[in-house]
């Protein structure tokens, strides 16, 4: 069996940062989201993994490239993201016939896809769904299952769900999906829809069955979806890790210190993640936080927030539930005249 992770699109409803930085490279629990698939896929022993990349493709290949990995890893160039579909076409040459499990590179599971790939494999289902319950089926595509649990229909966000089961971004695959892929149209959105490809093997007779994840799944599309993915991923932390210098500092719960990080007179709570070389003091770190490298934190506070590498924040009090790019500056103006002054990206979102 091969892995098809899907490290393209445009990424366009987390901008500004998906101006600068491909979306699946973004860090949740100071890790990019798109290692959690290669990791899932590795762990249900799968040595052969293509990652469609399209734009920013060389950020994707080296930020891959930055890790050994226990697995054959090729990057294949979509041009233009068409759709999930479209991904498929491009990479059938490097799945030739094989089964293939498809995981998007901005999801997260909990539990990963060992179980799952053990059981597709065994079964005789030319594909598989993967399925959890939500509260808010109009905003997904929901699946319609036989008393087999098989599926019969797939809606995308239905004004009327025929149930609450969200159909998740992994799938696998048996070789009918080149042809599904092929057959069908673009969508109103003009992108080949995976959801209309399966739907077609499901139409013309192929049995298409699902399974129900377990623990929690992220889609990380839009920036409350980081910041809630990293709460998740942070609860996950067992216990306190200290690799850094810490002076008249207190740690309350489990926190992760990298490196070369030094903290003076500061109170971190958590659970939370602060990485390598950076510079904290006289500040407060609450729950569901995670620093990036190279970060100064001076006289400030900041919680359930996702701070990436190299941005300084001083004299400010307090940041809650926010997303801060690489190398940005928040600092108290102390300087005339009074108020706030701002250098903001396009589509930036700042609520003062
Ligand atoms: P989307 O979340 O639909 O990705 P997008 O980049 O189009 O996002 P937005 O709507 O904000 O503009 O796609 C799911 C995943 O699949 C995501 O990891 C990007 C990837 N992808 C491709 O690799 N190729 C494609 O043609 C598309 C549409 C998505």
């Amino acid at each position: 069996m091969k892995g098809l992770i899907l490290s393209g699109g445009h990424g366009t409803r987390l901008r500004p940062l998906t101006y600068s930085q491909q979306k699946q490279l973004i860090p949740v629990g100071n890790k990019p989201v798109l290692f959690y698939a290669i990791e899932d896929i590795i762990e249900a022993g799968i040595r052969d993994i293509g990652i469609i990349v399209g734009p920013n493709k060389e950020q994707v290949i080296e930020m891959v490239r930055s890790k050994k990995w226990d697995a054959n890893i090729e990057f294949i160039h979509q041009p233009e993201p068409k759709g999930l579909a479209h991904a498929i076409i491009v990479a059938e040459n490097y799945l030739k016939n094989e089964p293939f499990v498809m995981y998007l590179g901005d999801n997260i599971l909990k539990e990963g896809i060992v179980e799952h790939v053990k059981s597709f494999l065994n079964s005789d289902a030319e594909a598989s769904i993967l399925l959890t319950e939500v509260s808010n089926p109009e905003e997904f595509g929901i699946a319609q299952l036989n008393e087999k649990n098989e599926i019969v229909r797939l809606i995308e966000k239905p004004k009327k769900p025929p149930s609450n089961f969200a159909v998740i971004g992994i799938y696998m695959f048996r070789p009918a999906i080149f042809k599904a892929v092929k057959e069908i149209k673009p969508s109103w959105r003009n992108q080949l829809e995976i959801v209309d490809a399966i739907q077609w093997l499901i139409d013309n007779g192929y049995k298409v069955k699902s399974a129900f994840v377990r623990g929690w799944w992220k889609d990380t599309g839009k920036p409350e979806d980081i910041i809630h993915a990293n709460r998740l991923v942070l609860d996950e932390i067992k216990k306190t890790e200290n690799n850094g210098i810490l002076k008249e500092t207190k740690i309350n719960g489990r926190v992760i210190i990298e490196k070369n990080t030094i903290i003076e007179n500061s109170l971190i709570k958590g659970p939370a993640i602060i990485g390598k070389n950076c510079k904290i003091a006289n500040s407060y770190i609450g729950p569901y936080t995670s620093i990036g490298n190279n970060c100064e934190i001076i006289d400030a506070e900041i919680e359930d927030s996702v701070v990436m590498e190299g941005t300084e924040i001083k004299g400010i009090k307090r940041i809650v539930e926010s997303l801060i790019g690489k190398g940005a500056k928040i600092v108290r103006n102390e300087s005339l005249p009074k108020g706030h002054k701002l250098v903001i990206g396009d589509n930036s979102q700042v609520r003062i």
